[in-house]
């Protein structure tokens, strides 16, 4: 079959991915939005890896505002862990989609659980469903230059490095590199 945008955004909107063993994804609503979640935004060592906009504190509400108003080409979904929200993973795309191709932004949040494999898998089934279900041509991931565990995760799921994109991002007042990542579907 081949890639159609109208179905892939009706395939999004009843999306059911089952990670792996260890994981579980559930979609990600107010219910998620917990002071632990709050944290995660807040810590240093979890923001300098965002390459969202990380300009001030985030709260509580910033975060429930952003989850209400997530659209119909963003899939945020919460992993959890043993019945623990230990982080997300999102599939998001506005024009991209059109294209056969959405972008893919991940965060293991609880950090006594970094390490272990659990962004590599949840990467790997998001991935794995975007070609398989989605019928994607391709999916791609930025990550600061600096940000040498998310370039593993991406690398150990077979995504190619594709540049550098000087000055991309703006973050805490200054522009930051960035490295693009993409996989394609065959
Ligand atoms: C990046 C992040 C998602 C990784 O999650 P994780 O579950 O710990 O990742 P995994 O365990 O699946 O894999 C991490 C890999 O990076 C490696 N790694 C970790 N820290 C590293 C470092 N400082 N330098 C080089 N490699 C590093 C690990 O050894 C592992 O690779 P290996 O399996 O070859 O040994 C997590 O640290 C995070 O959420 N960071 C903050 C937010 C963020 O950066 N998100 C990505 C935005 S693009």
């Amino acid at each position: 079959m081949m890639f159609d945008e109208k179905l892939a955004l009706e395939t999004l909107g009843e999306a059911k991915i089952q990670p792996s063993s260890r994981l579980v994804f559930k979609r990600c609503s107010l219910d998620f939005v917990s002071e632990e979640y709050v944290g995660w935004m807040n810590d240093p060592e979890i923001r300098k890896g965002l390459v969202s906009n990380q300009s001030k504190e985030t709260t509580r509400q910033d975060l429930e505002d952003y989850i209400r108003h997530l659209g119909p080409r963003t899939l945020q979904l919460a992993i959890l862990r043993e019945g623990s929200h230990i982080g997300n993973i999102k599939i998001y795309g506005d024009l991209e989609l059109h294209h056969g191709r959405m972008e893919i932004g991940y965060l293991i949040g609880d950090r006594t659980q970094s390490n272990k494999g659990f962004a590599t898998e949840a990467v790997e089934a998001v991935v794995g469903w975007c070609f398989e279900e989605l019928l994607l041509q391709k999916v791609t991931s930025h990550c600061f230059v600096s940000n040498r565990a998310s370039a593993r995760v991406l690398e150990k799921n077979g995504f190619v490095l594709e540049g550098t994109l000087r000055d991309h991002v703006l973050w805490n007042g200054k522009f930051k590199d960035c490295r693009a990542y993409g996989k394609l579907a065959h």
